[in-house]
Order: structure tokens, then sequence, then C-alpha cells
């Protein structure tokens, strides 16, 4: 049996409410602007109490900064000897997704890592299976991501006490981070998106580690290779998507933390970025829209816009010919190209049971246009 958090740690709750806490907050009457302590009544606490989201309102970023983005991926060898010498991988379908066994991403070298930043490129999800990830501690943990770029700090979703590199997702019986975040009158919680991609330079290769998962089944996230969705499209419509831009906006994210009196620690920034990009290691085009963050097309009138993303939205929706469910074990770490694909959680597990992950981000080029 798990220990409870009051048994662990008295979990300090910092002015927060979000996505993640709304229930907490308002069962502690959180003011706004102020930093308690509070023992968590729920039973058994979470097995990784150092993740617990934290939330501090009087926490601000300065704006993102442009950065040199050199991606791992190109200094790669092909072959991938420091990968994938003891190896055994399965592709989970052709176009998306292989499972690897055997390697551990904690020993890899940096010829390792770079390999490791290829071959998501390439099969755009990675799915390592028994990792000892989640027990390395932060610093490491933290030290790894920053290989393939800078980590971003998410502007208003919980992070980790004294690491703002992580980006922690929790679901417990007292916070419903689907009904919170997508509202509870809805047919399915569901929603598609790569991560952030407001950025002006949107994350690469990122890391999604899980601390806690429903037992059995259940919780898995699903992907879409962005590729793929690229190219079912006739040439005729692809060569008119290239010329294209779209708005990806953060507005909406802010607005939502602030209406909850959670923390908007840097300012929601709007961002163009190409409909079509390029990724910069494979050269393969992607689709490079979502319905999580992207609003409109540049130059175009409103019904002309909300028409063509809806085509494109619902289009990578329906592709469950080129989509994976990526299922969590213990100690399994996915590893996805965010350039390249889309991914949503599932809302399919008993509200009471407790799903807990965390996501270091890192980013990387200013999206290339196709
Ligand atoms: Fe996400």
């Amino acid at each position: 049996m798990a220990p409870s958090v009051a048994e662990i740690v008295p979990v300090t709750i910092d002015s927060d409410t979000s996505v993640d806490d709304v229930t907490l907050l308002k069962k502690h009457s959180l003011d706004k602007s102020s930093v308690v302590s509070a023992e968590l009544k729920m039973g058994d606490g979470p097995l990784f109490p150092l993740y617990y989201p934290h939330f501090d309102n009087t926490e601000k970023f300065p704006p993102t900064e442009i950065f040199e983005h050199v991606d791992a991926g190109s200094r790669a060898d092909p072959a991938k000897p420091h990968l994938l010498a003891n190896a055994t991988t399965e592709d989970l379908t052709p176009y998306i997704g292989t499972e690897i066994k055997g390697v551990q991403i904690s020993q890899l070298n940096q010829e390792g890592l770079d390999e490791l930043a290829l071959y998501a490129a390439e099969r755009k999800v990675l799915v390592f299976r028994d990792q000892d990830f989640k027990d390395l501690g932060p610093d490491r943990q933290v030290e790894i991501a920053k290989h393939f770029g800078p980590i971003q700090l998410h502007p208003t979703l919980g992070n980790v006490k004294g690491y703002r590199e992580f980006h922690v997702v929790y679901h417990d019986g007292q916070h419903s981070r689907f009904e919170e975040y997508g509202g509870s009158n809805r047919l399915s919680k569901i929603q598609w998106h790569p991560d952030v991609t407001y950025e002006k330079q949107p994350p690469c290769t990122t890391f999604f580690f899980s601390l806690e998962q429903p037992s059995n089944t259940g919780g898995d996230t699903l992907f879409a290779s962005q590729v793929e969705a690229y190219n079912r499209l006739s040439p005729g419509f692809q060569q008119r998507l290239e010329g294209l831009r779209a708005v990806h906006s953060a507005v909406h994210q802010a607005d939502f933390s602030r209406k909850r009196n959670g923390p908007v620690r840097r300012e929601p920034v709007e961002t163009s970025h190409p409909v079509v990009r390029k990724h910069p290691v494979t050269g393969e085009k992607a689709l490079f829209v979502n319905p999580g963050f992207t609003r409109y097309i540049e130059g175009y009138k409103q019904e002309e816009s909300d028409s063509l993303l809806k085509f494109l939205f619902d289009h990578i929706a329906r592709g469950a010919d080129f989509q994976i469910r990526a299922t969590y074990k213990p100690n399994t770490v996915v590893v996805g190209d965010n350039r390249v694909t889309v991914h949503p959680a599932t809302n399919d597990f008993p509200s009471k049971v407790r799903r807990h992950a965390v996501r270091p981000t890192p980013q990387g080029e200013i999206p290339i246009p196709a």
C-alpha cells in the first residue's frame, strides 16, 4: 500500500488552482496569492509525491527567447549502433510507433541519445519498456531531456516544486483534469494536439514517463502521424496548403488558468506557423495544425479558415490507420517527436484511479515551411 501524502510530508500547495486542482483549491479555500501547506485527505497518496503538481501564482517567466537549434538527430549514425545494438524492436503500425526493449535510456551516451532523436523522428513515437527513468531523480531526468533542446517552462499547468522543467499530468478521485479542462458536458474528452505549439520554437523530441497508471488497462495516449496525414492528401491539395500559415494561440490556456485563479507565469503568445512544416532531419513534410492551439489561417476570411481547419482536424482525428495507442506499463517511457505527431490522453479509466505522469519538453527549431 502506498504511504499517504500526509505520512510522507505535508504537501505545499502554492496559491494554486488549475486544470488539475480545482477541487483541491475549493476544499482548502486558497487565496489567489497565498502560499499554504495542507495535508491531502484523500487516502493513499501518490507514490511519487516529489512530482505532485505545483502551482505558485507568484512564479513569473520572461518571454521565451529565440535560440539556434541543432537537432540531435542530425548528428546520428543512421544505423543507430549505440541505440539498437542490444535492443529488440517491434513496429506497432507501419506508419507510426515502435516498441523497444533491451535499451536503458539512462545508460545511453551522447551518440545513443542522438540516435534516439533520429529514430523518434523516423518512427514518430517510441515506446520504451522496463526503464529506470522514473527513479533517476529530477536532475538526471532534466539533464537527459536537455540533450535535445532547452526545456520549455509551461506557463500555466502544474510543474514540480524546484523543477520548473517538468509538466505534471495528474488525475485522481478528486482531480478530474479531463472534466475540468474539457468540460463535463461533452461526449468525448479527446482533443488532438501536439504540445504547446504556440511557442515560436515548439517542442521536438519529448519525453513522457509514467509514475502511476491505472492497473491493467486504461489511460493510454493516442498518437497520429502528421506526416501520413499530409501524405494522404492529393497533390493539388498539398500544394495549396504549402503556402499557408496559421496562428497558434496560448490565450485560451491562460484564460482558463486565470478563471480558476491559477498561475499565468508568462504572458500568452500567438504565433504564426506554416500549415505544412518540414522536419529538419528526415525532410518529411507534416501537417502542423491542431484543434488544441491552431485558431485561424492567415489571410483567409473566417468561414474559409474555419472550414479548412475543420476539414484538416477531422481528417487527422479519423485517421485510425495512421494512429497508435501507446500503452503504459510500470516503467514505460514514451518518446515522441512533437513536430510530426498529435496526441490526446484517454479518459477511459475509473475516475477514482490515480494517473500520474511527467513530461520534460525540449524545444526545437522555428518550424521550417514545406
Ligand atoms: Fe499533450
